[in-house]
């Protein structure tokens, strides 16, 4: 007789004036690294912002080519340089939003799988879970306690 797994995914859905005084700025961050996004092609413009262990904030946003698949979505270059510059400290929060171009509103960007894994494998080395806020619908934010939540199933290195 097969079994069957219900996996229970827990997602806080907030209020603008329900986020942390840290959450707020850095989303507010991740607002102002959209500005600086390099996506001639998508026009959709998306920042993220990294919170670290000392208080300090980092920000990214995506980069496009004119070879597409060598562009790179925001979160990974966050997380990559953050990775590069500070390897050893241990990252708080993710605070990922995206506007289009021609608009002003913040919209949703539900981070892609490629940087799910990514999230996924700096939460690992950490030891420690790395919490991720994302713009929700509707003027609200998702708050993902664990990485594992947007990617139950991962691959780690575990593994190998
Ligand atoms: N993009 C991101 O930067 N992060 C996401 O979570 C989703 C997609 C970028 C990649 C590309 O530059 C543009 O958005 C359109 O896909």
């Amino acid at each position: 007789m097969a079994t069957t797994l219900d996996i229970n995914i827990r997602v806080d859905v907030l209020e603008p004036a329900e986020l942390t005084e840290q959450e707020r700025r850095a989303m507010q961050l991740a607002r102002e690294a959209a500005n600086d996004a390099y996506a001639p092609y998508s026009n959709f413009l998306v920042g993220a912002a990294l919170l670290l262990e000392d208080g300090s904030l980092f920000k990214g946003s995506n980069q496009e080519n004119a070879a597409y698949p060598s562009g790179l979505c925001a979160e990974r270059t966050a997380l990559f340089a953050v990775s590069a510059h500070h390897p050893n400290k241990k990252i708080k929060l993710l605070a990922v939003t995206a506007r289009r171009r021609s608009e002003s509103n913040f919209i949703p960007a539900m981070p892609c799988g490629a940087c799910r894994q990514v999230m996924g494998e700096y939460e690992h080395k950490q030891q420690e879970n790395m919490p991720v806020l994302l713009q929700a619908p509707d003027g609200k934010f998702y708050r993902f306690r664990s990485v594992a939540d947007l990617l139950p199933f991962q691959f780690t290195k575990d593994s190998l």
